[in-house]
């Protein structure tokens, strides 16, 4: 059965749902599952944004084909060549041969890595300040590169006000019968996934991001249509405020998270204790993480959310706890900043877990690493009380 979605008089929203896929990529556990976006332009010119992945395949063949009807398609805009978006390129201009297929020259480039046959497709090349007219709609390309592929386009529309935003401003998550984020509670039903998709999807390329921001400050914005998650129609400063937030690696609140490692419970109960003595001590909102029992991306998703990080972790083969280190590389990779970490190292006879975290975070910018790290010999008892509390002190304080 179709399922389509009207956003305008002339365009729809013709992408799927996938709530049976693990891991997006193939890495981040998405249980809340996702949608790719593809839109149907409606013109004297017909044209469709992106296609979606292939998992969705056959759901968006038939929204494509109830969509056009009995005419006949003339564009495919391709907004960027990663595969959850353009997997059905082939099939959908084997379908429609005479298809023009839109994108910008490294588009192309990508195209034929994948698609040997994009050789003989009909393109058009595009870069940033070209349009193409579909009748009543006229589409003004702007290059976002790197946010999150090199060749990233997005497409501003001058007759619905709408920017067609690529990746940018997506989310995970299915859509639940509505197209609008209005539709729903995007505190509640969305941003938890909203910034885990930014922080882990984009969170490296925040400058690149500020500058698609400045460049969107142009552009009189009444809809944002990514290729993920719900359309904006209302309350687009939310969504900005978010990305502005994000992208210049600010907290969204002054809390604090505390991940642990915890090999027989010893380094458990210590982050017990330093979690009760924070808030305790005032430090708001205060969250704890077993990072053996959770996929890094939600991680990373709480680094982004939280000003103060907190990290405990036993000292093994004279290493970091290995979920640990990955956890600390991850944040490397996505060039973390702006932040404040405390450390607490466990070790029965060599302690140097936290030594060699605070080494490894000596590398992100911006970042506090606090000197007082906790030691923990194998246990804490009474007799570390004074240490305990100092190192709460020290968190609570900065
Ligand atoms: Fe959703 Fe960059 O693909």
């Amino acid at each position: 059965m179709k399922c389509t979605k009207k956003i305008t008089d002339s365009i729809s929203w013709i992408g799927a749902s996938d709530l049976r896929l693990d891991r997006f990529e193939n890495i981040f556990p998405i249980p809340e599952g996702v949608s790719y976006n593809s839109y149907f332009i409606d013109d004297e010119k017909t044209a469709v944004f992106d296609t979606a992945d292939v998992t969705v395949a056959d759901q968006y063949i038939e929204n494509l084909k109830a969509s056009l009807g009995d005419k006949k398609l003339d564009y495919l805009i391709v907004l960027h060549m990663e595969p959850d978006h353009c997997s059905l390129i082939d099939k959908v201009v084997a379908m429609y041969p005479d298809v023009t297929v839109v994108g910008g020259k490294q588009t192309f480039v990508f195209m034929q890595q994948f698609f040997p046959e994009a050789a003989s497709f009909n393109k058009l090349e595009v870069k940033e300040g070209d349009t193409l007219s579909t009748g009543a709609h006229t589409f003004h390309f702007v290059a976002a590169p790197m946010v999150h592929w090199p060749e990233v386009l997005f497409a501003y529309d001058d007759a619905s006000k709408a920017l067609f935003s690529a990746d940018a401003f997506g989310t995970f998550g299915a859509l639940q019968g509505g197209i609008f984020m209005d539709e729903y509670d995007y505190e509640k039903d969305f941003l938890d996934s909203a910034r885990r998709y930014y922080a882990n999807i984009v969170g490296k390329y925040g400058p690149q991001v500020q500058a698609v921001l400045k460049k969107a400050q142009g552009l009189d914005i009444q809809m944002i249509l990514p290729l993920h998650g719900p359309v904006w129609r209302k309350d687009l400063n939310v969504l900005l405020d978010k990305y502005q937030k994000w992208s210049t690696y600010e907290s969204e609140e002054d809390g604090v998270i505390v991940v642990y490692g915890s090999l027989y419970g010893h380094t458990r109960s210590a982050a017990d204790a330093v979690c009760a003595l924070l808030r305790e001590k005032g430090a708001g909102n205060v969250r704890q993480v077993d990072v053996s029992g959770t996929d890094v991306s939600y991680l990373i998703s709480e680094v982004w959310r939280c000003k103060k990080i907190v990290l405990m972790c036993p000292t093994y083969n004279g290493g970091i706890y290995p979920p640990m280190e990955n956890f600390l590389s991850d944040m490397a990779a996505l060039s973390v900043q702006n932040r404040v970490f405390a450390l607490a190292q466990n070790g029965t006879w060599a302690p140097m877990s936290g030594k060699l975290m605070s080494d490894k975070l000596s590398g992100l910018k911006n970042c506090t690493v606090l000197e007082n790290i906790l030691t923990i010999k194998s246990a804490l008892h009474e007799k570390d009380a004074e240490a305990l509390n100092s190192f709460a002190d020290a968190i609570v304080g900065v």
